[in-house]
């Protein structure tokens, strides 16, 4: 019998891995530059922390999540996202009692029950920052560059980034009331899930892919029109920001995002090559959020990123080099095997890439491993060789190749190295 992952669940395998050791690596960097510290939540939740965060009628609410009950009756839920955990960690531990404002990163993967196809899985894993405690819009600012460097600083080019203002729940319900009046003359043109989103959710008619629905918003009532005064003010000294940074966007009104918690400032970064899952990263003010989960009034903002569809877009660009062993140690003879045994103990334990053959081949059979595998360079020793002091060292990519005196084998190595960058 043989078994394959569950649909939509992948292996990561370790031809990919590079590519996901480059990124964790360079945004754990970046944020923590930005003052962010980590945090790690269960996978697991109570069910009501996501239903009441995301909201009962959006799409990862009500049909995306995966539940459970447990013995008690209890029902889980595997995270969908990870700012509603984040947010009932900041209270339930009382973070804001050390630090006014919290600046808090995780990756992990997130679970959704969605229909998987190119760039969307059902596992998937995000690389998210929260910043909770400010108002903004200054802490807006410093979010979405946090994004956009972060897309910067791995070689991405070319991508959009999207803001929108969804107003505060004062000034967004006059919006609603508006929509929802235009939505019920279009109805019967609208798709089955938009004519229930025109009734129960009407913002997310604005998230349809179908054509139809795409026609029918693009008349719509706009969210401009209907914001506060305040609201208004806070986005134009985001984009005040934001352009004293140089950081390009473009002001689009049809983007609402898929939950429900965000108000005000809203974004996406997107790209053109990942067919219809173009957003590659995404997120928003949320300041009703954790007092809806039980905490204090406090302001919060963040965004995570989908970190399969960052590496599709790494990989199409090669950016990444494969990596291959430092040293690749050929020995011929028991004495020889035994004793570079040590050898390649030590500077394995230093850090450095050694490989060898397990199964006592030939020369000619290990030169050939060395290569296949991609060794930089190969020490070379057979019991003679050993009886006189001297190994011979060989350069894989010059074929140059010199003697080593094995009394101080590993320093000797460890220079030679050092002298070629392969360490
Ligand atoms: P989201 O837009 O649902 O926001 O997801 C953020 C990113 O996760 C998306 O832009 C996308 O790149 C990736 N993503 C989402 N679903 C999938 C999937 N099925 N397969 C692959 N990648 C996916 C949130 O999750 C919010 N919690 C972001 C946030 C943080 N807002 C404030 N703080």
């Amino acid at each position: 019998m043989e078994f394959n992952a569950i649909k939509g669940f992948k292996d990561i395998l370790p031809e990919e891995i590079t590519n996901w050791h480059y990124l964790d690596f360079s945004f754990r960097r970046l944020f923590e530059a930005f003052g962010f510290h980590e945090i790690k939540t269960p996978l697991l939740e109570k069910n009501e922390v996501f239903s009441r965060s995301i909201g009962q009628d959006t799409d990862i609410v009500s049909k995306e999540m995966y539940s459970l009950k447990d013995s008690r009756g209890q029902v889980l839920t595997l995270r969908p996202e990870a700012t509603a955990s984040v947010v009932r960690a900041y209270i339930q531990h009382r973070l804001y009692e050390k630090n006014p404002v919290q600046k808090l990163y995780s990756f992990g993967p997130m679970f959704r029950r969605e229909r998987p196809q190119k760039g969307r899985f059902r596992q998937f894993h995000q690389i998210n920052a929260e910043l909770i405690g400010d108002p903004g819009p200054k802490s807006d600012a410093d979010i979405i560059a946090m994004a956009v460097f972060l897309f910067e600083t791995i070689g991405l080019s070319g991508l959009v980034l999207n803001i929108n203002s969804l107003g505060c729940p004062v000034c967004r319900s006059g919006f609603r009331d508006e929509l929802k009046d235009y939505l019920k003359q279009k109805k019967i043109s609208l798709c089955d899930d938009c004519q229930r989103r025109s009734e129960t959710n009407p913002l997310r008619v604005f998230d349809c892919k179908l054509d139809e629905c795409r026609n029918i918003v693009s008349d719509a009532p706009s969210i401009p029109d209907f914001i506060c005064r305040d609201c208004r003010e806070h986005f134009e000294s985001l984009q005040r920001y934001l352009n004293c940074l140089n950081i390009s966007y473009i002001l689009n009104h049809r983007l609402v995002r898929g939950l429900d918690y965000y108000t005000r400032t809203a974004f996406e970064i997107q790209t053109e090559h990942l067919g219809a899952q173009n957003a590659i990263a995404g997120g928003g003010r949320y300041d009703g959020l954790v007092n809806l989960l039980g905490g204090p009034d406090h302001p919060a903002i963040g965004f995570a990123v989908g970190v399969e569809r960052v590496i599709a877009l790494l990989e199409e660009k090669q950016l990444m080099e494969t990596k291959t062993p430092d040293l690749f140690v050929a020995a011929l003879g028991e004495a020889a095997e035994t004793q570079s045994l040590n050898w390649i103990m030590a500077l394995r334990k230093s850090g450095i890439w050694v490989e060898t053959d397990y199964s006592l081949k030939g020369l000619k059979a290990q030169m050939k491993r060395a290569d296949r595998l991609g060794a930089k360079n190969v020490l070379i020793m057979g019991d003679d060789e050993l009886a006189i002091g001297r190994a011979v060292f060989r350069n894989m990519a010059t074929r140059e190749q010199h003697e080593l005196n094995t009394e101080n084998i590993l320093d000797n190595i460890r220079k030679v190295l050092k002298n070629n960058g392969k360490q």
